[in-house]
């Protein structure tokens, strides 16, 4: 049932590509320019209706959401917030009947979550589920659901669900961008085109797992590390952070680049593994101006950068390079050699990867 890989996390992992092709399936139109949402029924007034968004989820999920936020701001200009469920619900969110919300979850029977979803259906608003289990308690409450294709996940560390619900989010942003007209249709054509790619893209980087694991073997000794990252590649970096917690036990933390001198700084020394995520081109000259205030502190940093990207490979100690795509879309392959880290690292300690001490494959309670 692992189909020849030695963890469930490892074979979810590697289903990435089929995953992605299975979410966005028919929903992109056969001339390639449009993205079909027949799921979400709201009608084109009721999308003009919509003054805000509030995205819900825990966890992984949240992370998923945090990239959500970006890409619906970006592509639609909707303001969003995003809030993890168990803080949502009791801080009396100011949901109107212009609001629509939009939970995550993998499983669908996240407790908070759910709980989140019927207050704000109390308040009036209107709920769009994005899950990975049809039938759900999430998807039989909602009044829209957008499945993502991903298929059972058995490990308790979210790999392959994660990444299906960025790519429901680039679907749903789309369908919004293409019906207030808020973005080019060279826009929507060249983001079509470059969702399409991904999946042979994420090929490439499992390719190339075996640098990951000699890494991982190298940072397994290690009782902290840092991930830092602006703009998505923050948001990536505290799902990597998160992954790497979860599954190794390795603490670690995921800081907005911009924030380090700002307290985290201090706990920079000598030989303390760096994680820099640096996919955002418009943001690079930044992003090194940080890496380097690590490495004069004697980071070892390793960079997460674009095909090609001499300017970051000469500021870090060791580069993972991802294939190049639209500035967008760079989440949905910047977290797999994240996923590879944390994995590796688990397996370099010994720890059941699958099953991670203290944690559970669903949270049904609150
Ligand atoms: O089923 P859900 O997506 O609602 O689950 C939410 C979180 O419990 C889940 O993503 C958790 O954070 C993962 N174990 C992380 O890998």
């Amino acid at each position: 049932e692992k189909a020849g890989f030695d963890h469930f996390m490892l074979k979810e992992i590697h289903e990435q590509p089929k995953a992605y092709r299975d979410t966005m399936g028919s929903r992109i139109d056969a001339s390639g320019e449009r993205v079909v949402l027949n799921e979400v029924k709201l009608t084109p007034e009721q999308i003009w209706d919509i003054h805000n968004i509030h995205i819900v989820a825990c966890g992984t999920a949240y992370h998923a959401g945090l990239v959500g936020k970006s890409v619906i701001e970006q592509l639609a200009r909707i303001p969003v917030e995003a809030d993890v469920a168990s803080e949502y619900r009791y801080r009396s969110p100011i949901i109107t009947k212009h609001t629509l919300v939009i939970v995550v979850s993998q499983s669908g029977e996240t407790a908070d979550t759910l709980a989140a979803l019927r207050e704000a259906k109390r308040c009036g608003a209107r709920v769009i589920a994005i899950t990975n289990v049809v039938g759900s308690s999430v998807a039989r409450e909602a009044d829209d659901v957008i499945v993502t294709w991903a298929g059972p996940e058995i490990a308790v560390a979210s790999t392959k669900a994660y990444t299906s619900q960025l790519i429901a989010f680039y679907l749903l942003g789309l369908h919004l961008a293409q019906t207030l007209g808020t973005q080019d249709a060279a826009v929507i054509r060249e983001t079509i085109e470059g969702l399409k790619k991904l999946p042979e893209q994420v090929e490439e980087i499992l390719n190339h797992a075996d640098d990951i694991k000699q890494y991982a073997e190298q940072i397994a000794s290690h009782k902290d590390l840092f991930f830092i990252g602006r703009g998505l590649d923050y948001a990536v970096a505290l799902e990597g952070s998160l992954k790497l917690k979860e599954i190794s036990y390795i603490h670690s933390e995921a800081y907005a680049a911009g924030e380090l001198k700002h307290g985290t700084l201090a706990l920079i020394e000598d030989g303390i593994p760096v994680i820099a995520l640096a996919t955002q081109e418009q943001l690079l000259e930044k992003t090194v101006s940080n890496i380097k205030e690590v490495k004069a502190r004697g980071a070892h940093v390793l960079g997460i950068a674009l095909e090609g990207n001499h300017e970051l490979g000469k500021a870090v100690d060791l580069v993972f390079e991802i294939p190049r795509t639209v500035p967008l879309l760079t989440p949905a392959l910047s977290v797999v050699p994240l996923q590879l880290l944390a994995y590796y690292a688990s397996l370099a300690l010994g720890h059941d990867v699958d099953k991670p001490r203290n944690l559970a494959k669903s949270v049904t309670v609150e």
